[in-house]
């Protein structure tokens, strides 16, 4: 089978890592190898070092996008996590790797404030770290993403369907009948696809 990169992007907390790790595990079911890059993972690793100056998170998207593209073209399933916040950043990833699926996570910040599960939007807005996304440093949400989620409103089993059924009307993995996949969904997707000009 083909790989394929599912680039989640989104805030901190906007529950891009929860939602990688349950459509890995979906994936996994299907019988496909994958691998996750998630965020906080890459910059304890290939990333350490690196802040959060754009220059530095541009680096860090152009290094997971490196390996996604490695993966990518062995036929993995390629999961990656990080806020990427940058537009253009994303757009490079998107032509490096090929077959690229943006899922923007998306969540009103007063969810994410409310949640916090780290405690940093409290530090962000006490001023005791600077340049944070969402706060004190930008978030330029895609334009086009494949998949859109709102983690603020719907559930994670919603969020994971639309992933999966994104992926069987791109052709990048095969189509399973399952009890609980309306058609109707199935539809909209595709319309969607299409009216983006990816399908
Ligand atoms: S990215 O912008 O380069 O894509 P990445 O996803 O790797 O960011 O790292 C974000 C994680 O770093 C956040 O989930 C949070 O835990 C932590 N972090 C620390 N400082 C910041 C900051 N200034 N802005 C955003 N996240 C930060």
């Amino acid at each position: 089978m083909k790989g394929f990169t599912l680039w989640f992007t989104g805030m901190s907390g906007a529950g891009k890592s929860t939602l990688g790790r349950e459509v890995e595990d979906a994936l996994l079911e299907r019988g496909m190898n994958v691998e996750v890059l998630d965020g906080d993972e890459v910059r304890e690793n290939l990333s350490k070092g690196l802040g959060f100056s754009k220059e530095d998170r541009d680096t860090n998207v152009r290094r997971i996008a490196w390996v996604c593209s490695l993966l990518t073209r062995n036929g993995v399933a390629t999961i990656t996590a990080a806020i990427s916040p940058y537009r253009e950043a994303r757009a490079k990833a998107r032509e490096t790797i090929g077959r690229f699926v943006e899922v923007y996570c998306k969540c009103d910040l007063d969810t994410l404030e409310a949640r916090d599960p780290k405690g940093l939007y409290k530090k962000a807005r006490a001023g005791e770290i600077e340049h944070f996304t969402g706060v004190s440093d930008p978030y330029e949400p895609p334009e086009k993403p494949e998949v859109e989620v709102d983690t603020g409103s719907e559930s994670i089993e919603d969020s994971v369907r639309k992933v999966l059924l994104t992926l069987e009307a791109l052709g990048y993995i095969p189509k399973v009948e399952e009890a609980g996949y309306s058609s109707d969904e199935e539809k909209q997707i595709a319309k969607r696809l299409e009216d983006l000009g990816y399908i």
